[in-house]
Formats: structure tokens, sequence, C-alpha cells
């Protein structure tokens, strides 16, 4: 598994404002969508393209276009839904799909109350987007659902994740191609399994229900 931490000074300087509890809502909103517009960047460096051939006004050349079939982008809902706008911003032609998870509070597990995906996942490369990976129970499960409907390249986008995290996914990659890309690596988890410093529950602070 690759995983790569961004290290951009305005990747930085952002996520230190969407850290902030004072950060309204709005403004939480715009900077989830921002940070992940820089992290697509990251992300899709081996996204599939193939050769075309095109004419400018001067004279025939080859460039690229992306490949068929086009990547599949999975937000997981309900966080992940706040960095959609931002990926496809980078990708307008990918395809979407949803994963809906939530993680019970008492045990940490997730458990997964909506899919809307294609059958078939073949030959597929898949963007799944989650603000936070914290134990990495739910991108773990999420990441697993993707290859058991054949997907064979999985890219995993994080505004925030932690050392237990990457090794739950490590663990749950295997020897299957995992990339995991990751705004920043916090220190860990609290006795809650909440981030360290983390920015509190993305998902509450997206959708004002704190
Ligand atoms: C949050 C977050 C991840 C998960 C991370 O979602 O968006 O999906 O928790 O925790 P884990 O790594 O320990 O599994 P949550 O379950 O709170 O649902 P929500 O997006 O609806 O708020
Ligand atoms: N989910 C969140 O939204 N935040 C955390 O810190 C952990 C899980």
């Amino acid at each position: 598994m690759r995983v790569v931490v961004a290290g951009h000074p305005l990747i930085t300087h952002k996520l230190t404002v969407l850290r902030d509890e004072r950060t309204p809502q709005p403004t939480f909103r715009l900077l989830i969508e921002e940070l992940m517009t820089l992290l697509a960047y990251e992300a899709t460096r081996e996204v599939r393209v193939e050769p075309v051939e095109i004419t400018t006004p001067v004279t025939r050349t080859t460039g690229v276009r992306l490949s068929e079939p086009l990547p599949l982008i999975v937000p997981i809902l309900r966080a992940g839904l706040g960095m959609l706008e931002g990926m496809v911003k980078l990708v307008p032609t990918a395809e979407v799909g949803f994963l809906g998870m939530a993680r019970n509070e008492e045990t940490l597990q997730p458990t997964t109350y909506a899919e809307r995906l294609p059958e078939s996942l073949a030959g597929r490369q898949c963007f799944v987007l989650d603000p936070m990976l914290a134990t990495g129970g739910s991108l773990a499960a999420a990441i697993k659902f993707l290859f058991d409907r054949g997907a064979d390249d999985v890219t995993a986008i994080c505004v925030l994740g932690t050392p237990e995290g990457v090794e739950a996914i490590r663990e749950a990659a295997g020897d299957r191609k995992v990339t995991l890309v990751l705004g920043a690596l916090d220190e860990g988890l609290n006795d809650r399994a909440y981030i360290v410093p983390g920015l509190g529950d993305a998902g509450d602070r997206l959708y004002g229900t704190a």
C-alpha cells in the first residue's frame, strides 16, 4: 500500500482553520471542498489515461484522455459527501457511486446502511472519499466492499488520518493495489476514538448537527 501525506503549506494553512472549533459551518464546508481539490491533484497522479490525437490551430499533436472505464468516485455518507464537489471539479466526467456507513459510537464497528454502486466494478479505478480515518474500521469495510465487487485499484482520500487507521487499511488492503492520500497524519485517538488533535465530528460540523 502506498501512503501519501500532503506536505503543502496551503493545505496545512487550510487544515488549521478547519480544526479551529470557532470556524463556522459555511467556512468548514468550503474548506473541506477546497482541501479535497488540492488532495485530488495528488490522488489522481496515477489515473489511467490513453493517447489521443488532436489538431491545435497550429499542428497535429498527441495528448491524453481518461481511459474507459472511467474512474468511479465513491463518497462515504455522510461526511464524504462534503468532499464530492471538490473531487468532481477536477474529474468532471467520472461516475459517482455512494456508500452510506455509520460508526457505532459504543462498539466502534461500522454498519453499511446504503449502497448505490454499479453491479460490477471489474477493471474500475475507484476513488473513495471520507474526511476522517480514525480507527480505520469504516474505510477498511468500504475498501473490502469495492474489491469484492471487482475493483482492482482503490485510492482513498482522507483529510485527517491516524497511525492506527493507516495500519487498519494496510491490513485490509493485503497485496491489492491501494493508495491512501492524507491531508495530515495526526497523533492518534482519544478514549472515544476521536482523532487527536483532529477537528471533532466531521459530519456534525458539515451538516450542523453538533
Ligand atoms: C465518521 C467518518 C468516518 C468514520 C471514521 O463517520 O466520516 O466514516 O466516522 O471512523 P473510523 O475510522 O473509526 O471508522 P460517522 O460514522 O460519524 O458517520 P457520519 O459521516 O454520518 O457522521
Ligand atoms: N469521526 C469523526 O467525524 N471524527 C473523528 O475524530 C473520528 C471519527
